[in-house]
C-alpha cells in the first residue's frame, strides 16, 4: 500500500525506464509492403497514402536495397497487372509484374526476404478474390488459381508465400501443390484471421482492388467476431501455416492477443493502409506528433503479442529504431 509503494520511482528516468520496460520495437520485427507495376521509371505516388508508391521494378529494386540497408528483413509485394480479367491469369503468368518483381529483387539483394501476397482481388476483371458465377464466390474452384499463383511465386524465387484470400482449405491447398514440387522449404504465412474492414479502403486505390459489385464479407470475417478468429487460426496452423496472420492490427488487438496467448506458432500483424493514412492525415493536419504516434501504435501492437508487424511505417520507423 501507499506510501510503500511507488510506482513512479520506476519512471523517474529514461535509464530506468528502459531498464523495466517490458515490450520492444526492432528493425527485425518489420515486414514492407511495395506496390509493382509495369513500365519503366515509374513511381507513381499513392493519394490517399502519403510516403507510399506505385513503382516499376527499377525503383522497386532501388527501394528494396535502401529498406534492407535500413536492417528491414522483408518485403511483401503486391502486383498491378497490365490485364485483368475473369481466371485471374497474370496472378500465375510464369512472367507476370510479381514473378518478373521477384526476380530482380532476387538477383539484386539476395538477402531480403521477398514475401509475396497470394490473392486474386488485384488480377481479377470483378476485383473479387476468387471465381465469380452468378454473383457469387465460388469456394473450391478458386484453390486451384490460387495453387497456380502460389507454385509460380515460389518457381520465380519467392523465400515466403502469403495467401490472403479468405477462402476455406486455402493453405491446405498451397502446402500440398509447394510439397509436390520441390519447395517443402518454403513457408506460409497465412492471413488467419482478416476481417471485412473498412480500414483497406486506401490499399485498394493502391492495388486498384476495389470490388466492381458487392463487397468481401462473404468470405472476409465479420468485424464483431473473436472467438471465430481462433477457428480460422486454428484451421489454417492444421493446414500447414507457418506464421498466421491478424488483419488489421491496431483495432483488432485483442484478436492479436487472444492468438498469440492460444497457439505456439509466431503471429504477425497487418497494420493496414487505413491505419496508416489516418496517422498521416491528421499528421499533416498539424494535430498529432507523427513519429510518436507511429512508434505507439507498433509497440502497442507487439504489446498485444506480434512478433512481426507489416507496416507502411516501416521504412520511417527504422530510421528513428536505427537512431
Ligand atoms: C488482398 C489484400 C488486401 C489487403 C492486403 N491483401 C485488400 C483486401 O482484402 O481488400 C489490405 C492491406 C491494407 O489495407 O493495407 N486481398
Amino acid at each position: 500500500m501507499f506510501p510503500v509503494h511507488r510506482p513512479r520511482r520506476l519512471r523517474l528516468t529514461e535509464t530506468i525506464r528502459r531498464m523495466v520496460r517490458e515490450t520492444t520495437l526492432t528493425v527485425d520485427d518489420l515486414i514492407y509492403p511495395l506496390f509493382v507495376v509495369h513500365g519503366r521509371d515509374i513511381k507513381k505516388p499513392i493519394n490517399s497514402m502519403p510516403g507510399c508508391w506505385q513503382m516499376s521494378i527499377d525503383h522497386l529494386v532501388r527501394t528494396a536495397k535502401e529498406v534492407h540497408g535500413l536492417g528491414v528483413p522483408a518485403v511483401i509485394l503486391f502486383g498491378i497487372p497490365a490485364r485483368k480479367d475473369e481466371y485471374a491469369s497474370e496472378a500465375y503468368a510464369p512472367d507476370g509484374i510479381i514473378q518478373q518483381a521477384i526476380k530482380a529483387l532476387k538477383d539484386s539483394v539476395p538477402d531480403l526476404m521477398v514475401i509475396t501476397d497470394v490473392c486474386l482481388c488485384e488480377y481479377t476483371s470483378h476485383g473479387h478474390c476468387g471465381i465469380v458465377q452468378d454473383g457469387k464466390i465460388l469456394n473450391d474452384p478458386t484453390l486451384e488459381l490460387l495453387q497456380k499463383e502460389a507454385l509460380s511465386h515460389a518457381v520465380a524465387g519467392a523465400d515466403m508465400v502469403a495467401p490472403s484470400d479468405m477462402m476455406d482449405g486455402r493453405v491446405k491447398a498451397i502446402r500440398e501443390v509447394l510439397d509436390s514440387n520441390g519447395f517443402t522449404h518454403i513457408p506460409i504465412m497465412s492471413y488467419a484471421a482478416k476481417y471485412a474492414s473498412s480500414f483497406y479502403g486506401p490499399f485498394r486505390e493502391a492495388a486498384e482492388s476495389a470490388p466492381k459489385f458487392g463487397d468481401r464479407r462473404s468470405y472476409q470475417m465479420d468485424p464483431p467476431n473473436r472467438r471465430e478468429a481462433l477457428k480460422e487460426v486454428e484451421l489454417d496452423i492444421q493446414e500447414g501455416a507457418d506464421i498466421v496472420m491478424v488483419k488489421p492490427a491496431l483495432a483488432y488487438l485483442d484478436i492479436i492477443s487472444d492468438v498469440k496467448r492460444t497457439f505456439h506458432v509466431p503471429v504477425a500483424a497487418y497494420n493496414v493502409s487505413g491505419e496508416y493514412s489516418l496517422v498521416k492525415a491528421a499528421a499533416q493536419m498539424g494535430w498529432i506528433d507523427h513519429d510518436r504516434v507511429m512508434m505507439e501504435i507498433l509497440i502497442s501492437i507487439k504489446r498485444a503479442g506480434a512478433d512481426l508487424i507489416l507496416t507502411y511505417f516501416a521504412p520511417e520507423a527504422a530510421r528513428l529504431l536505427q537512431g
